[in-house]
């Protein structure tokens, strides 16, 4: 028998549960957003994945075998983090650097390759990491190799991350899609294609009773 074990502050919790109560709620379960995303995005496939949430603050990492969540990890660099470094680099007010990141994003075609240069130090540390995840969990389980990174979160739309990450970690990635596993109302339809990704954890949530 495997026994997932997830440990929370209880100020955390309490401070949540507030919100929650305070917007009219009741809440009925808590769990982690890595759980929830995990459950939205992972496939019927058996495959070793790797799950990243390119988050603001923090980028969380997640590895599966078949499913079951075996590795969880956070690295505390994500977006803002980027928009500070092109902000620094190229001496723009923080909204002026979001702007340039969100249409420059890691691509060295881009503006002579100055946000991708900004940037790449920050998601060079974001990919040890991810490295360090990958080498952690095929040395504790020998023979077993990820297959595939899927990522979410707002960072996840940053121009060219997806080639950037292949090319960096070795490892097949693609943006994830929460709705594939749920049926399609009219207003999905509406909802633009780049950023489904952003409802990975938030779907997953609304699977964890189905
Ligand atoms: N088109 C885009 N290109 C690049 N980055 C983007 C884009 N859209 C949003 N972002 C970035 O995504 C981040 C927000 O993502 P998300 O909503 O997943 O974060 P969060 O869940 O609030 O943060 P955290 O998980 O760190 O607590 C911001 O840093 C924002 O700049
Ligand atoms: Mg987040």
């Amino acid at each position: 028998m495997t026994v997932l074990l997830v440990a929370a502050l209880n100020r955390l919790i309490d401070k949540t549960v507030k919100v929650v109560k305070a917007a009219g709620l009741v809440p009925v379960s808590i769990e982690t957003e890595m759980l929830s995303m995990v459950r939205s995005l992972t496939d019927a496939s058996k495959d070793i994945i790797l799950f990243l949430d390119l988050g603001a603050k923090s980028v969380d990492i997640a590895i599966t075998d078949n499913g079951r969540l075996c590795l969880t990890r956070s690295v505390a660099t994500a977006g803002e983090a980027l928009t500070r470094s092109i902000s620094s680099e190229l001496g723009l007010e923080f909204a002026q650097a979001e702007e340039y990141k969100r249409a420059y994003g890691i691509n060295p075609a881009n503006l002579n390759g100055k946000v991708a240069k900004a940037i790449e130090p920050a998601m060079e540390a974001v990919a040890k990491e991810v490295d360090q995840a990958v080498q952690f969990f095929q040395t504790a389980n020998k023979g077993k190799m990820v297959k595939q990174i899927i990522a979410s979160g707002g960072t996840s739309l940053l121009p060219h991350i997806v080639l950037w990450l292949t090319k960096r970690v070795g490892v097949e990635t693609e943006i994830g899609d929460p709705f594939k596993k749920v049926v399609a109302s009219d207003l999905l339809q509406k909802l633009p294609k780049e950023s489904r990704c952003l409802y990975a954890i938030a779907v997953g949530l609304a699977m964890k009773e189905i």
